[in-house]
């Protein structure tokens, strides 16, 4: 039962480890590429099997309770089919990583991924092997790439070999690694509006032995299936002078060099946003053999200008009124316009009666959009009455109203009834002499 449960919810905790520091036990799926699938001709096949990682030494706040932790246990006879990781993160940390604490008690999902990795450019050798894990939990802004490499196994008659892996496993039946490297991201996603800035947080961390001293920081964009690059830097972990930025076509992006030497943040911020920088970036990190990616996206948001045709509205006595509603320069396509009127003797809006004709969107050079909403105001309006247009938006966090006040008829109509005045006086002054 308990095996179950734990697959389930993908995730449970484990034992406090003294001074704020407790472990954590997440569930992974291991993806191999093409393993034993060779007779089936297919190409890039991916397996996909359940793994369990034990991250050790994550960082708890000191006012935290932990009474309720579980502690973990490894199986008591080693499975040597078992996929059972061990990780330090005490070096490098796992940036906001007790995030994984309260995963399981915020009911958000953790999704974790575990597959081999080899460093580029050296030789294939499996001693040590690398993992690459990538880490991230549904609806927090939280996600991280990481590469574990396999800790030194004493092996013995006694030593239990990992069946698929073909590699050793502690007496407990896991794989001791540690964490040499990772790439980390504060958000997933931003929204920013055009013409503004935005910072797309992106940040690095190594063993406190560095794996190279030489750092590579490649920011992409992909949008409906294309990518091009738009900055690339490179620079000395102990000598900034030496560094190098290279542009793509998108001008006004930078990295800061002295943060990526001094804290590890490769944030990019890219200023004077366009409608076209929508879309998914990709910091790659690549530090001596060594690269992770993290993937952030990026919305562009623009409010809608609203405003109604007319500011004044004054009923014509027997002739229906135009009105229209215009929505302008807004992004993404996505509007909604509704009509209320608001009686003088009501406290509510109510719908209006005429929910209007749409004009098509028009698109403009900057890749806004435009589009209006036309009503017939009929004669039989009570004067007074506030005839409101509310827009609905992504950018707007409340519907945006404009109204206008419909108002008695003209003083030319009134000579109208004046006139009708004098003769009904006339008329009753001839009757009653
Ligand atoms: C990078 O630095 C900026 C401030 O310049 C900060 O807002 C951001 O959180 C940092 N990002 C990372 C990933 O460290």
């Amino acid at each position: 039962m308990m095996m179950i449960e734990i697959i389930l919810f993908g995730y449970f905790i484990t034992r406090v480890c003294g001074d704020g520091v407790a472990d954590v036990v997440l569930s992974c799926t291991l993806v191999e590429e093409g393993v034993g699938l060779g007779g089936m001709g297919g190409g890039a096949l991916f397996t996909r099997t359940p793994a369990s990682l034990v991250l050790h030494d994550i960082a708890v706040a000191s006012d935290e309770s932990l009474e309720e932790l579980t502690p973990f246990v490894p199986p008591s006879i080693p499975d040597p089919d078992l996929f059972l990781f061990e990780a330090k993160v005490s070096s490098p940390k796992i940036p906001n990583a007790d995030v994984l604490l309260h995963a399981d008690c915020n009911e958000q999902e953790v999704t974790c991924e575990i597959s081999r990795y080899s460093p580029q450019g050296s030789q294939e050798s499996s001693d040590p092997a690398y993992f690459m894990v990538s880490l991230s939990v549904e609806g927090v802004d939280f996600s991280t790439a990481f590469i574990m490499q396999t800790l030194m196994v004493e092996v013995n008659q006694s030593t239990l070999i990992q069946n698929k892996l073909g590699l050793p496993l502690s007496h407990t039946g896991t794989l001791m690694t540690e964490v040499i490297f990772l790439v980390f991201s504060h958000i997933k996603s931003v929204s920013a509006t055009l013409s503004g800035d935005v910072l797309l947080s992106c940040g690095f961390k190594q063993q406190e032995v560095p794996l190279a001293q030489e750092v590579s920081i490649e920011w992409r964009l992909q949008h409906r299936g294309r990518g091009h690059k738009v900055l690339e830097m490179k620079t000395k972990l102990d000598d900034m002078e030496g560094s190098t930025v290279v542009h793509g076509d998108r001008r006004g992006s930078s990295v800061d060099a002295a943060q990526v030497v001094g804290e590890g943040n490769a944030s990019m911020t890219v200023t004077r946003l366009k409608v076209l920088d929508e879309g998914i970036y990709i910091c790659t990190v690549s530090v001596g053999h060594f690269h992770a990616q993290q993937v952030i996206q990026l919305h562009i948001v623009q409010p809608p200008q609203v405003s109604l045709s007319e500011e004044k509205l004054v009923l014509k006595a027997k002739s229906a009124q135009t009105l229209s509603c215009h929505c302008k320069n807004y992004y993404p396509l996505d509007a909604q316009m509704e009509w209320f009127s608001l009686s003088p003797t009501d406290t509510e809006p109510e719908l209006f009666a005429d929910q209007g004709s749409l004009s098509s969107h028009r698109q403009h050079g900057d890749k806004t959009y435009s589009l209006s909403s036309h009503i017939t105001v009929p004669p039989t309006v009570t004067p007074g009455t506030k005839i409101i247009c509310r827009v609905y938006h992504l950018a707007l966090d409340d519907p945006h109203n404009v109204s206008v006040v419909v108002e008695s008829p003209k003083p030319d109509s009134y000579w109208w009834v004046l006139g009708f005045l004098v003769i009904t006086v006339l008329f009753f002054y001839q009757v009653m002499r």
